[in-house]
């Protein structure tokens, strides 16, 4: 099939990719020259592990295109994907106007009967909204009056750091739509996927079985919708849950990664998503409850739970402070070293990243920070200017006074923790994602703080 995929930022890219990669003819538009410029010669503009292998196979064989030529690559195409960003607006509301304007272009170049796809995170009912611009710009923009198009809503379940595994080997698909004729065609354009037919570079590394079917949800659009805030809503829940829950252990002296186990083990709770620490940050997120917790507030509906799982993850950050206040005392002129800055590993993503807030609060409190992160290497914009970015671990550790692990990178495990012992100045660590082996690092001397433990 020939796919149009419009905005080439993390979910329209990924998808772009991985739809060419199952053998269609994919044309990614976006209309900012300098990144479609890089994507044209294989460059990603975003750090995803394998993503450039496929990308750069896909431009390769011809089945992956690049464009700010938006009107033919509308024209073109079967199938369009409305791919955009969905920011948060200040009151938490979500801004929808990339998907207009996305909507809108659609409707002055769409040419016979198109189905659109929907991935952008959009607030609930916004399928029948999209139908409305298009309709609108068709009037307004295109003299043939009688082409018809279907609406599908097609949330994304994907991971940053795992985003290509995500988009093969998934728990499920989700597809929303009214009309029947789309949903088949939906159904046919994942049909290698659902029947995990895909040919992978490595058999043994497929996730899932080959031939092990994958279950679709087949719904109308609003639900669709809703599936994707429930979704995020309720992962955040669990990791705030456990979160809360490794508070009272800290209290009462129990081991909250125990607990997380035994809790897990029950099919009916499940392991993943319980690992206590200093909370959830990342583009998805804090952005999709503050919106479904605007949108529940447009019908009366006080979210209790989920403004309970957003101030304790905005808690959880401070607690790391209090934490650094009770260990050193004084914390104006101690300098602190942080580790990781990225909202998780396996990805360059800072946004709203737990790191960046405890820095700033740390600074605040005069304090002189040393960070780093295997991959962030530019300081990001909503960081106080006073913290310095390190080449290395080591150069952040040098002369500090505590040490603080704010993302689990790999990279973290393997440093020398005889030589760290010798450059602190105090050897005390804060495990903020309960990463390191506290045994260990016990034994070596050090003063190991964890969260929950
Ligand atoms: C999340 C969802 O997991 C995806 O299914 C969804 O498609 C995506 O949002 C989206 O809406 O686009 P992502 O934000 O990439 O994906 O990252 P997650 O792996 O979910 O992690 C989110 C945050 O929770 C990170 O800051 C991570 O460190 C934190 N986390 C995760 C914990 O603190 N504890 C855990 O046990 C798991």
């Amino acid at each position: 099939m020939i796919i149009c995929i419009i905005g080439t930022g993390y979910v329209g890219l990924v998808t772009g990719v991985c739809l060419a990669e199952i053998g269609n003819n994919v044309i990614c538009v976006d209309k900012i020259e300098e990144k479609i410029e890089k994507l044209v010669k294989g460059k990603s503009p975003i750090y995803e592990p394998v993503l450039s292998e496929f990308l750069q196979a896909n431009i390769k064989n011809g089945r992956l295109k690049f464009t700010t030529d938006i009107s033919n690559a509308i024209k073109e195409s079967e199938i369009i994907y409305i791919c955009v960003g969905t920011p948060s607006l200040p009151d938490g509301g979500v801004d929808l106007k990339y998907v207009e304007e996305a909507a809108y272009e659609i409707g002055r170049h769409i040419n016979s009967g198109k189905i659109i796809v929907n991935k952008s995170t959009v607030p609930i009912g916004s399928g029948d909204w999209i139908s409305m611009v298009i309709s609108d710009s068709l009037k307004e923009n295109n003299s043939a009056m009688n082409v018809s198009f279907d609406v599908v809503s097609n949330p994304e379940f994907l991971r940053e750091g795992s985003a290509i595994n995500d988009t093969f080997f998934p728990d499920r698909i989700v597809i929303g739509s009214s009309s029947k004729k789309a949903i088949d065609k939906m159904l046919e354009l994942y049909k290698p996927i659902i029947n995990q037919s895909f040919k992978w570079p490595d058999d043994k590394k497929r996730l899932i079985p080959k031939g092990r079917k994958i279950p679709v949800v087949i719904s109308d659009l609003t639900s669709a919708e809703m599936i994707k805030y429930a979704a995020n809503s309720f992962l955040a829940t669990k990791i705030s849950f456990i979160n809360e829950i490794s508070n009272i252990c800290e209290k009462v002296g129990a081991d909250i990664s125990i607990i997380s186990e035994g809790i897990g083990l029950d099919k009916r709770i499940g392991t993943m998503f319980l690992n206590a620490g200093i909370g959830w940050g990342g583009s998805c997120f804090p952005k999709d409850l503050r919106a479904l917790s605007y949108i529940a507030g447009e019908y009366g509906i006080t979210t209790q739970i989920l403004n309970s799982v957003i101030n304790i993850n905005r808690e959880q950050r401070q607690k790391v402070v209090k934490k650094i206040q009770d260990e050193l005392k004084i914390v104006k002129s101690k300098t602190i070293s942080v580790l990781g800055i990225s909202f998780k590993p396996n990805t360059n993503d800072v946004r709203e990243a737990p790191s960046i807030n405890i820095m700033n609060n740390l600074i605040t409190l005069g304090a002189k920070i040393k960070a780093y992160d295997p991959i962030v290497k530019v300081k990001p914009g909503t960081l106080n200017e006073k913290v310095s970015i390190c080449d290395n671990a080591y150069d952040a550790i040098t002369d500090t006074d505590l040490l603080i692990i704010a993302t689990e990178w790999e990279e973290f495990l393997k440093l020398d923790f005889n030589k760290i012992k010798e450059i602190m100045t105090r050897p005390i660590i804060i495990d903020g994602r309960n990463f390191l082996d506290r045994d260990y690092l016990e034994k070596k001397g050090f003063k190991y703080i964890g969260i929950g433990r």
